[in-house]
């Protein structure tokens, strides 16, 4: 008897029957409508642009900035606020990118649409109303929806009252916005990413709601959060699964797997430990349910101090995720001369070619990280963010020549297929982003992903007019063929 005919070989070049060919974006870039349904501000409402000072991530305010910004915003302009309108035009938006022929959909929810300051009494009729419109929308369309509940956009009240994920007020009071939400869209949403990117807590506002200068250890109070979130997540998860068993959770990374940038001994350790500490402890905790060893070691080595209450451990244990989700942009490495344990502390890839932010493409790193986490996890993976941002103009014929996009997105696509091939488990891919829409880091409109241009530029003039890309036609050949075609 042969092995292969007795063990299920992998499919070598081809994308599963069921695959769901998607999109991404979110709330915060999207929807604008700031202060509609009576809706309250968040944290990324006052990001502010300057065409001054452009190009670079902002957003970790200070409190006396964020108080500035809430009784000056004649001072200041703030895209986020005015996204790209989808708050308005979501069902011509949705029926353009339906024309793609995805079968998924994933966007977040705006937690501040639903409860203005976070923890009120009452939740707002009006966004809930949206939502259950919005969500039903894409259902009609057939689209399946794949919602984040936490997209990095901290209500602004419960940043400034509580520094957000640092207090377990605001854990109970996300937990119960996430499950208001979870069970009244339970007919419509089977895949929920309870936090985008927990990861990903560079800017502490946004991810954690930390204001920065009101802590004494900064390193240590994210920590605190974080373990505060796992907290979150998996009371979400409980409580998810009680209102619908068929629920799917998904612990979601920002990439940041960084090899080392010699074999230098040296590097290769601080690779291997970076690695632990800003990608796997994560989802170490969210799918094996316990910390690691590394991470206990490295709190103790670095004087952090995690409180912890009665049941936190336990729950954690009892409710881990069901799925990997990876938003996979660039790769970088690390020298251990010149790079910390720090977020975004990297050497740049002398191999690689890069964007005008310097977010560099490689597309074999995708099929790097997932062979890493597969072997690690062995979760159904969901590539929940992947695209190319690029400055760009329509042109005479009103489309975008964007060839490098196509390009970007078909390697990716074919690194995918590669590790399918090789037995990694990806039942999704969503392209970042189906529309262009305010850059998360930098709050520009110039930072386009989309396979539709929307005419708005950094400062919001334009007509909000869309227009699709040839990247458009494009992705919509990959999808119909389930990736036979385009790649
Ligand atoms: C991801 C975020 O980390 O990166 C998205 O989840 C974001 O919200 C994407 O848009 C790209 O980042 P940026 O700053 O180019 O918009």
């Amino acid at each position: 008897m042969k092995l292969n005919d007795v063990a299920e070989v992998p499919p070598r070049g081809g994308f599963p029957e069921d695959f769901l060919w998607g999109v991404a974006m979110s709330a915060k870039q999207a929807e604008g409508a700031a202060t509609e349904d009576g809706r309250g501000l968040t944290v990324a409402d006052l990001q502010d642009y300057n065409p001054q000072d452009t190009m670079k991530v902002k957003g970790d305010f200070t409190r006396d900035q964020i108080l500035e910004r809430l009784e000056h915003p004649e001072h200041y302009w703030f895209p986020k606020k005015q996204g790209i309108d989808f708050r308005h035009t979501y069902r011509e938006d949705l029926a353009l990118l339906a024309e793609l022929g995805i079968k998924a959909f994933r966007t977040s929810i705006c937690w501040s649409r639903v409860f203005p300051n976070g923890d009120d009494e009452k939740p707002s009729d009006e966004g809930i109303a949206f939502y259950e419109d919005l969500f039903s929308e894409v259902r009609r369309l057939g689209l399946e929806p794949i919602v984040t509940i936490y997209h990095d956009d901290m209500p602004v009240s419960l940043a400034l009252r509580f520094n957000g994920f640092l207090s377990r007020h605001v854990v109970d009071a996300y937990v119960w916005y996430a499950t208001l939400m979870m069970d009244r869209l339970r007919m419509l949403v089977r895949y929920w990413i309870p936090v985008n990117q927990i990861n990903l807590t560079r800017v502490g506002l946004s991810s954690l709601g930390i204001v920065r200068d009101t802590v004494d250890n900064l390193e240590a109070a994210k920590f605190q959060a974080v373990h505060n979130k796992f907290v979150a997540c998996a009371r979400v998860a409980e409580a998810g699964r009680t209102i619908c068993p068929d629920f799917k959770f998904g612990s979601m990374l920002a990439d940041f797997y960084q090899a080392p940038a010699t074999c230098c001994p040296a590097d290769m350790v601080l690779s291997t430990e970076k690695n632990q500490m800003t990608m796997f402890f994560f989802s170490d905790v969210q799918f094996r349910g316990e910390y690691p060893g590394y991470a206990l070691r490295y709190f103790e080595d670095n004087g952090i101090e995690i409180q912890v209450e009665p049941g936190d451990l336990e729950v954690i244990a009892d409710n881990t995720m069901d799925y990997l989700a990876l938003s996979y942009y660039n790769s970088n490495v690390v020298s251990a001369d010149k790079n910390s344990m720090a977020i975004g502390d990297y050497t740049l890839n002398p191999y690689l070619k890069a964007n005008p932010w310097g977010w560099t493409v490689n597309p074999d790193g995708l099929y790097d990280c997932l062979t890493h986490y597969w072997d690690r996890w062995r979760k159904p993976i969901l590539i929940a963010e992947n695209g190319f941002g690029q400055v760009e103009q329509l042109d005479a014929n009103d489309t975008v020549e964007d060839d490098y996009r196509v390009d970007y997105i078909r390697e990716h696509l074919k690194a995918l297929r590669k590790a399918i091939a090789h037995g990694v488990k990806v039942f999704s891919y969503c392209a970042w982003s189906p529309l262009d829409m305010v850059s998360s880091g930098t709050s520009e409109m110039r930072k386009r992903y989309g396979f539709v241009y929307v005419d708005l530029d950094d400062m919001g003039g334009g007509t909000g007019e869309r227009y699709k890309k040839k990247s458009f036609d494009w992705y919509r050949r990959v999808c119909a063929s389930n990736g036979e075609e385009g790649l």
